[in-house]
């Protein structure tokens, strides 16, 4: 049975005219950290050759004969799914924005240590699977139940400060209000395709809302706990710093993904020809609510252009924007900028917040291009005026 829910809009395509491009950028050879690279970007959904890969371990093998996902701790009785038995379970098709929390990071100054993401480490899915809360419900929460730790099958030690305690397993936990959500999923399919290797084949979170490191990944337990889980990548790892009257309290894991939009085209450093008008385009992305608006700079921030919203607006999913740009006569270096309102009203900061430590990264980016005297036209989407 497959459940569509509301969570679905029509597929864009951004210009039929634009070859796709089929490549990724190497941030990382071992393990594997690829970047789709944004100025790509010419689809809704992100195919699934060009999905963003981050893996903090080498990707594990999984024999479906023998595999299983267990469900253990505080459950009314411990209990094993076989991968048959996942896939004969209702399932469920959610399209989400996958954004890795350290996406952009290349753009903070001074350089801070981590992989060094441009734009790239961000795609569209449509996802597949069954609902954590089916699942959980079949074993059965005790009462005491706070959390569900989802643990992956790799493993490894982290020898780059902050070091690991040893060897450890990727895990990430979900409070039981997000574990419960329907959103939430536990899937096997990526744009109508099973899994493949690296995103996590047989079975994988996904946490609609969150930054990436929630969707664990070769899921293959889930322990509910009665308390906060203090894993290694939500207080080593993959935190920030919560502020009260200015001043930072205590370290939190990061979870809920902050208003974002992100410019496609022109690409950085891009070369725009000079007195024409330039289709910009790209994608922007919030948590628990929806885009209400994008905004363009041309002139350095003295004012915003309304961008045009495309499509439908589509609950955890990215919503495609353009702006006709008409580019100035005079040639040089330009900068054009770009931001995301959310429903709740939040808009993308100017200014980097320190508390953010090195991920969250959403103050808005300039982008800087090239003005030239082009003869003809310098892409396929400008033309002169
Ligand atoms: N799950 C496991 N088991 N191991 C990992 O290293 N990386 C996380 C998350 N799930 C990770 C994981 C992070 S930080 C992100 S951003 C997403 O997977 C990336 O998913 P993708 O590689 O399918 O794009």
């Amino acid at each position: 049975m497959k459940e569509n829910n509301s969570n679905q809009g029509a597929v864009i395509e951004l210009s039929a005219n634009t070859k796709p491009f089929n490549g990724l950028i190497i941030r990382e050879k071992e393990p594997e950290n690829l970047e789709f690279p944004f100025s790509a970007l010419n689809s809704s959904l992100t195919a699934n050759e060009q999905f963003f890969v981050r893996n903090h371990f080498p990707v594990p093998s999984a024999d479906l004969k023998t595999w299983r996902l267990n469900i253990e701790g505080l459950v009314g009785r411990s209990c094993e799914f076989t991968y048959d038995e996942l896939r004969q379970m209702p399932s469920r098709t959610v399209t989400m924005a996958l954004e890795c929390a350290g996406n952009s990071r290349i753009f903070l100054s001074p350089k801070v240590a981590g992989l060094q993401w441009e734009l790239g480490a961000v795609g569209n899915g449509e996802w597949t699977g069954v609902s954590l809360a089916e699942v959980l419900n079949r074993a059965g929460l005790k009462q005491s139940a706070t959390e569900a730790v989802l643990e992956g099958a790799d493993s490894g030690e982290i020898k780059k400060e902050p070091v690991s305690p040893g060897k450890i397993k990727y895990a990430r936990s979900l409070p039981m209000a997000k574990a419960m959500s329907p959103e939430v999923i536990l899937a096997y399919q990526m744009n109508g395709e099973d899994l493949t290797p690296a995103h996590g084949f047989p079975l994988r979170a996904i946490v609609p809302g969150w930054y990436g490191m929630a969707s664990v990944k070769w899921l293959n337990r889930i322990c509910v706990i009665d308390r906060e889980f203090r894993g290694y990548f939500q207080t080593t790892d993959y935190t920030y710093w919560e502020r009260q009257d200015g001043l930072p309290i205590q370290l939190l894991p990061i979870g809920e993904i902050e208003v974002k939009a992100e410019i496609a085209r022109p690409a950085l450093y891009e070369v725009v020809p000079a007195n024409s008008v330039y289709r910009m385009f790209g994608a922007a992305w919030t948590g628990e609510s929806e885009i209400a608006k994008v905004e363009v700079s041309v002139d350095g921030v003295k004012t915003w252009f309304p961008a045009q919203l495309l499509g439908d607006s589509v609950k955890y999913a990215w919503r495609l924007w353009e702006y006709h740009w008409r580019t100035p006569a005079e040639t040089g270096r330009h900068t054009v900028m770009a931001r995301a309102t959310d429903a709740r009203g939040r808009t993308q900061p100017m200014e980097r917040d320190a508390h953010r430590g090195t991920y969250i990264i959403t103050h808005v980016q300039p982008i800087e291009v090239e003005v030239k005297q082009v003869r003809g036209s310098g892409s396929t989407d400008s033309y002169a005026i």
